[in-house]
């Protein structure tokens, strides 16, 4: 009998083992969402409105091209309105839609004023909205002690103040319809101090509890929230990053070596999180999903071993530059 539950011990901590190995080499996403991913089910959107900010580029043009494959009618906003078009002309070839399954709908975020404009645009066109996938964003490089204020509110207005007060007017649609899906790209910057980042990480935290409290306050409405927390992903987001100046770009460019996620992965793992409406997921490669892991659940070790020893500025750099 003894012997019989010792094997069975070991096979659980060989099976234990066996599973950490193949998470630390190949999971790219957290484990939650990777099961409802491997499930492998259909995702379906037909007929679904989904509204697309920053859909003119990296993460939201790839997001369109997959629930448009999917059946939803989209709703595609950026600035880019070039760009905007092409991605619009991009959903009809990729998939079956007719082309008023499509709306353009090009807007600054930060400019608060256009909202109610655009919301109603959107419902005059298609009655109703049933996802809103607040995409829109920029990032930010440079040390603390270097950075403007007028660049920390410039990455809340677009950031955080932009999509709070889209979502506001979105929600008053979504309570008279007594369901809706809000859906918030965040970052890994979102969940752990990115450093040399402290404006972006700022914004992207700040999402986390304006979206949280959104949560809590919906439960019993049938409206939905989730929070997406990509690490790096190819995207256009590295050429157009700003640094403590305002006015002044971040002098990097981005590399086909560099060590970050396909957009079409990023996009393709972020509709699987929507479809089954998961509250927070993660999408990204080791070793940043491994922190992620460990600031979630051992604080205490992350920041008294991770960050103190192996996180230096050369490091950080590295891997927040994919390489
Ligand atoms: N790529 C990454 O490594 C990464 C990692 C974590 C999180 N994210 C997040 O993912 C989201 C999408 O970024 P991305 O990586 O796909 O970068 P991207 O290729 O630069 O796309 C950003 C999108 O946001 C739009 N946008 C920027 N400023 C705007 C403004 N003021 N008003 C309206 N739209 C605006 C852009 O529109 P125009 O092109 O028309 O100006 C573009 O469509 C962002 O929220 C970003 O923080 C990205």
């Amino acid at each position: 009998m003894l012997i019989l539950l010792k094997n069975y011990e070991c096979l659980v901590l060989d099976v234990i083992g066996i599973g950490f190995v193949l998470f630390i080499i190949y999971a790219d996403a957290d484990l939650t969402l990777l099961f409802y991913h491997s499930l492998n089910r259909p995702r379906d959107f037909r007929n679904k409105v989904v509204w697309i900010t920053g859909a003119s580029s990296g993460i939201g043009e790839y997001l369109a091209y997959d629930l448009v494959k999917a059946g939803a009618k989209l709703v595609l906003s950026g600035v880019n309105v070039e760009r905007l078009t092409a991605v619009g002309e991009r959903c009809k070839e990729v998939s079956s839609c007719a082309a008023e399954d499509i709306l353009l709908v090009p807007f600054q975020i930060n400019n608060f004023d256009v909202h109610d404009d655009v919301v109603n645009k959107v419902l005059d066109h298609f009655g109703h909205i049933e996802y809103l996938v607040n995409n829109a964003g920029i990032s930010q490089r440079a040390d603390f002690a270097d950075i403007d204020i007028a660049v920390d509110h410039q990455l809340f207005d677009v950031n955080v103040f932009g999509p709070v007060n889209l979502t506001r007017k979105v929600l008053r649609h979504f309570l008279e319809r007594k369901k809706g899906h809000v859906v918030v790209t965040s970052s890994t910057a979102g969940k752990l101090g990115a450093p040399y980042s402290s404006a972006y990480t700022g914004s992207k935290h700040a999402l986390h509890g304006y979206f949280e409290c959104l949560r809590s306050e919906m439960v019993e409405e049938n409206i939905h929230v989730t929070l997406v927390c990509p690490g790096p992903v190819f995207s256009n987001i590295t050429d157009r990053c700003v640094t403590g100046k305002i006015g002044e770009k971040y002098d990097h460019k981005q590399q086909p070596t560099d060590k970050k996620m396909k957009t079409e992965r990023c996009s393709d793992l972020m509709v699987t999180a929507i479809a089954y409406k998961l509250d927070e997921c993660w999408i990204c490669f080791q070793p940043i999903l491994f922190m992620y892991y460990m600031a979630q659940y051992l604080p205490s070790v992350f920041r008294t071993l991770i960050v103190k020893f192996i996180f230096n500025r050369q490091r950080v750099m590295k891997m927040r530059q994919g390489r």
